[in-house]
């Protein structure tokens, strides 16, 4: 990135000072002339930091008494549109979604980053290093043979019995024997829907959803029928019950009920109810991806869909990766009905996962330090979401819509519809920043001028200059695309 200018870095600094609180409201700021001694620059950049300061809202010129810091302006954020749900959907499509992460993967390769905006993962520095050392520490102390000896795949280890207890809360009732660790949600994934599909067959999906999803259907050879999704509400039933009378064949549904990625949305229990028994009806697997609940703001936790289940249709889907320990690739499934098809998947394609990990996060999961982390955890990405999505109001040309969801560790944003993400993409990479284009999305182009933006990073003076640049990238292409379309 190009280093940043003088006059942003001073204003930077009263921009520390007003947000700490150390400067308030009705605050005289300095004057020009003490901005000059103060900081040894020149008329025209004291004049500069005032001019930027007032420009975003957070200072204002009175007639011959200088610049005063103002209550700092509550910018409004567009939501947007809810999607179209009248018609059927697209047939549902052989992926391809290879080729584009391949071509995202060779281009990022291609460049040093410096800001990588681009996955939906948190920093290190959000998780509980520490507690999880002293937790592997204890493990190994209380069973030196961890290492050393085989996990038979039935044994009932401490992270499965942590996982069946936090269930209750979310109205599931499993047993620990229910739950079988595999190697984060993407194995759990895989194997709900080698379970219950074959090759060839088709699968309804969120739309956009996350890639990784699209290039598990790519590699089991199954096609994805593109649902309509709502960015406050999750998969439209409306849609998935237009899909299930255009294309008869659906054999299952993947839904990420809470903070759905990309767009954030939650699910309202109502649907997840109807959702539940419209598969049930039609003979519909229904997946479950529970990848983000504990990262919700929410008063109480929120109810599994899998608690809704009446017949064992519903397989749940989880893991640690997000929200505990993104160095443990750590989930786990309950397969409903298909349970003893899906271990002795399980066992054909990895055999059990590691006990170590399960006897450590277990027993952290088991303590109280656990639910203190989570809450801790949301008030962070709670900050750096609400900093990110103001960052982006402020910096991003007009047309820009974004929601902001109850939780999570990234943003879904609508680009001005003429933008193409793929460009901003590599115009952002060209200085380092890395974002997520949005038609890695969909198979549609209907996501081509989305970008996801990740606010899983604590929000620092470099991380808000990056966000100010990426917005100016962005602003050019919006002027160009003006330009050519004038011409
Ligand atoms: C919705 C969703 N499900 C599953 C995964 C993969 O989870 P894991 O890293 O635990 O395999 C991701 C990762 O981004 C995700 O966003």
């Amino acid at each position: 990135m190009p280093s940043t200018p003088r006059y942003r870095q001073i204003a930077e600094h009263y921009l520390q000072a007003i947000r700490a609180d150390a400067l308030q409201p009705g605050d005289r700021l300095p004057s020009l002339r003490e901005l000059m001694q103060l900081h040894g620059v020149s008329l025209s950049t004291a004049l500069q930091v005032c001019r930027t300061l007032e420009s975003e809202g957070w200072a204002e010129a009175r007639e011959r008494s200088g610049y005063f810091v103002t209550r700092p302006r509550r910018l409004k954020i567009v939501p947007m549109d809810e999607p179209a749900t009248d018609r059927a959907p697209d047939p549902a499509q052989f992926v391809g979604i290879h080729e584009k992460v391949s071509a995202f993967v060779t281009q990022r390769r291609a460049h040093a980053v410096h800001l990588n905006l681009s996955t939906a993962r948190g920093a290190p520095a959000l998780y509980p290093a520490e507690a999880m050392r002293n937790a592997v520490t204890r493990a190994l102390r209380q069973h030196p043979e961890l290492l050393t000896q085989a996990t038979p795949s039935r044994e009932r280890t401490p992270f499965r019995e942590a996982v069946a207890q936090r269930a209750v809360r979310v109205g599931m009732a499993l047993s620990p024997e229910e739950v079988l660790p595999t190697h984060g949600c993407i194995e759990a994934l895989n194997l709900a829907l080698r379970a219950v599909a074959q090759p060839g067959d088709t699968v309804a999906v969120e739309s956009p959803t996350f890639y990784g999803l699209l290039q598990v259907l790519e590699t089991l050879g199954m096609r994805a029928l593109e649902i309509p999704t709502s960015p406050q509400t999750g998969l439209s039933i409306e849609a998935l019950e237009l899909a299930i009378a255009a294309y008869r064949d659906i054999k299952a549904v993947v839904v990420v009920p809470h903070l759905q990625n990309p767009l954030g949305s939650v699910m309202p229990d109502a649907h997840k109810a109807r959702l539940a028994a419209l598969c049930e009806q039609h003979g519909m697997a229904l997946i479950e991806d529970d990848t983000y609940s504990e990262l919700l703001d929410a008063p109480a936790p929120a109810r599994a869909l899998k608690s809704f289940d009446r017949s064992g249709n519903i397989i749940h889907c989880a893991s640690l990766h997000k929200v505990l320990a993104p160095g443990l690739r750590l989930g786990w499934i309950n397969a409903g009905r298909w349970q003893a098809r899906v271990e002795m998947l399980k066992y054909a394609q990895s055999r059990s996962n590691e006990a170590l990990a399960q006897w450590a996060a277990g027993g952290f999961m088991a303590s109280g330090g656990y639910d203190r982390h989570l809450k801790q955890l949301r008030a962070s990405l709670r900050t750096q979401r609400e900093r990110t999505a103001e960052a982006i109001t402020q910096h991003f040309p007009p047309g820009t819509r974004l929601n902001l969801p109850p939780g999570g560790l990234q943003l879904w944003v609508e680009l001005p519809r003429q933008l193409s993400s793929v460009a901003v993409f590599d115009a952002a990479l060209r200085e380092h920043i890395l974002v997520a284009p949005g038609t890695l999305f969909s198979n549609t182009t209907r996501c081509d001028h989305y970008v996801r933006i990740n606010c899983g990073l604590p929000w620092t003076p470099a991380l808000e200059a990056g966000l100010r640049r990426l917005g100016e990238i962005v602003c050019a292409q919006y002027a160009a695309g003006a330009v050519r379309a004038a011409a």
